[in-house]
């Protein structure tokens, strides 16, 4: 049966381009929420986000919208994060949905999240109603970008909403569109219960709350449910939805969107994608789930104070309660003592971990050189994957190696593709396709990901002085001729800064190294040698010679103040340090290792 009276929709757009203020606009139009209580955009919930203007976790509200009909509409938004990392989680957030609306900035038009995430919806078998974001502004082109939108994505533009989530603007035609344009849910309220869950977190008050679509059946409150793929039954102590405030209710029908909570101890317990049914009359077959999002980057954490260990391990476990996709395993490392590997699903994801544990667990870190998962194949037949190079190992025992590739869509002003495309020949890239539309041109390559965690983004920015957007997927793995280079200061080789590459570059990327380490490690009253090496051979030296750090040498004595404020950077600069033999090794060192300059 049709369930006419819902609408269950999400907003996709490049990062940007607006999603979240036209999601605050059409919360505070349904009246959900008091102007007075609008904090800057709700649905970002977490303050990293905030401040990021990102969104990360994906979130859910239920709105109440009387259209021109006269009927009252019950539409479910659900939030998804813009950014490439986690493309995981917009797949998952589509899935509960029926259309999507897309949202293009109107004085930028299609950039390569808007073609991503417009990919998926459409993937998804959604209905997709392009919204042109941002005609308040000037320089806004709206009829060149819908044109844009047709040639490049092939979606019909004619009833295209013209809006300015900004000021308001073209909010109500949004609401129509909704209920005029999109297909209402399908589901039978008779059959056994079928939920899709689509999300899960750990709540200070509540527990674990579990974010479901019902597809069939009803969810009641005290009802005795089971999760079909890890086959555990628990009692639903509470259910509701967001609004966003948090609203309790008894049950969720076909079609619906909301929350349940049972008792779970741990989100680990909870396998997004899994089908909730009734323990007693369960369903035949789960639906349709999502493949596992796998941590793609990954790095070393170690606690600057030793004696920080156990705080950091517990600070892991708090956030890992949180995300899923976070993983983490102990490490030791000769030159940074106990730590964790750290798994993560992208560079962003990496930042954004690394930034909440210094910050909110108050934590200093240090943290290693991200590196790809390797499939190294020994010459007995068994094959490892490979998450830190410290562990590669000896060559004489490797038969071959692989490494993952992506597929990379770049959009660039056509002023700038000419450096985009030696970045991708520099970066051992592949081109698969090459289009214009207009000004843009479209490059999509296939890439090795370990050259993109090489700083790729920074160079692809400042290269199209902001412009060009890039979005990738992890395409296969591929067998690749791959080296171990190490990097010794005064003859120790730093286990934390060795690196895995391509024989091709390897030199060139020791050399780098080097140099870049002479910036970086400050004189001190020995002379230092920094050496990149291959197995035995030596590719590059640099060393630093012995000076004894002055920082207020320059000061010439006079001013007081900015002498100590010296001093104070000098000290806090110091707590960052890592004593390595007698040589002390900033944490910038660690993490611009691998970015060539
Ligand atoms: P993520 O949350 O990072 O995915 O970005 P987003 O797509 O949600 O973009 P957001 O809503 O944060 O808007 C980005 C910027 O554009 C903010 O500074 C907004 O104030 C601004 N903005 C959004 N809509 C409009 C608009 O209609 N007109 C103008 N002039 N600015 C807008």
């Amino acid at each position: 049966t049709k369930l006419d009276h819902i609408r269950n929709f999400s907003i996709v757009a490049h990062i940007d381009h607006g999603k979240s203020t036209l999601a605050d606009r059409l919360i505070q139009a349904c009246g959900a929420i008091e102007a007075r209580d609008m904090k800057e955009q709700i649905l970002d919930s977490m303050d990293i986000e905030r401040e990021r203007g990102i969104t990360i976790k994906a979130q859910t509200v239920r709105l109440s919208y009387t259209a021109k009909d006269g009927k009252t509409y019950q539409l479910n938004l659900m939030d998804t994060p813009g950014h490439v990392d986690f493309a995981y989680e917009v797949s998952r957030s589509l899935a509960a949905c029926e259309g999507s609306l897309l949202v293009v900035d109107a004085s930028q038009g299609v950039e390569a999240q808007t073609l991503a995430n417009v990919y998926h919806a459409l993937d998804a078998g959604h209905e997709v109603v392009p919204v042109l974001n941002k005609i308040d502004l000037p320089a806004a082109e709206p009829e060149r970008i819908k044109q844009q939108i047709e040639d490049v994505i092939g979606l019909d533009t004619t009833d295209a909403v013209m809006i300015s989530a900004k000021t308001g603007l073209g909010i109500g035609d949004v609401l129509e569109a909704l209920v005029t344009r999109l297909p209402a849910p399908e589901g039978d309220e008779s059959a056994p219960l079928q939920a899709l869950l689509v999300d899960s977190w750990y709540d200070p008050y509540l527990g674990v709350i579990i974010l479901v679509r019902i597809k069939h059946g009803v969810l009641k409150k005290g009802q005795k449910i089971r999760m079909m793929a890890t086959g555990i039954a628990y009692q639903v102590d509470s259910v509701g939805y967001f609004t966003p405030k948090i609203v309790q209710c008894n049950e969720l029908k076909p079609g619906e969107m909301g929350f349940f909570t049972a008792a779970i101890k741990a989100v680990a317990d909870t396998k997004v994608g899994d089908t909730v049914t009734d323990d007693k009359k369960p369903a035949e077959t789960p639906l349709p789930g999502f493949k596992p999002s796998v941590p793609v980057v990954w790095c070393g954490l170690f606690p600057i104070d030793a004696a920080d260990y156990e705080d950091l391990r517990d600070s892991l476990a708090k956030l890992r309660l949180n995300d899923a996709s976070f993983q983490y395993e102990p490490e030791t490392s000769a030159a940074l003592g106990f730590g964790f590997r750290c798994g993560f699903l992208g560079l962003l994801h990496l930042e954004i971990i690394q930034e909440r544990l210094e910050r909110e667990f108050n934590l200093d870190l240090i943290t290693t050189a991200p590196s790809v998962v390797y499939r190294v194949h020994l010459t007995n037949g068994e094959m490892h994957e490979l998450h830190n190079p410290a562990d590669m190992p000896d060559p004489a025992r490797i038969d071959h190696m692989e490494e993952p590739w992506i597929k990379a869509t770049i959009m660039v002003p056509d002023e700038y593709l000419g450096p985009v495309l030696t970045l991708c020949t520099d970066r051992r890239g592949q081109q698969i396709d090459l289009t214009y539309a207009g000004q843009r041109a479209m490059a999509v390559y296939k890439l090795p990901l370990n050259e993109v965690v090489f700083d790729f983004y920074d160079r692809l920015k400042s290269i199209s002085r902001g412009y060009a957007s890039f979005d990738y997927e992890v395409d296969s793995y591929a067998e690749s001729d791959l080296v171990k280079v190490s990097i010794l200061v005064n003859a120790e080789p730093v286990d934390a800064l060795s690196f895995v590459v391509h024989k091709a570059n390897a030199e060139s990327r020791g050399r780098g190294i080097c140099q870049r380490l002479k910036e970086l490690i400050p004189r001190q009253m020995f002379q230092i040698a920094i050496q990149a090496a291959i197995g035995g051979r030596i590719v590059a030296r640099e060393s630093i010679s012995a000076l004894r750090k002055d920082v207020t040498a320059k000061c010439y004595g006079g001013d007081a103040t900015r002498k100590k404020k010296l001093l104070e950077k000098q000290k806090e600069g110091k707590k960052r340090m890592r004593q390595f033999g007698k040589v002390e090794i900033p944490q910038s060192a660690f993490l611009a290792a691998l970015k060539m300059g």
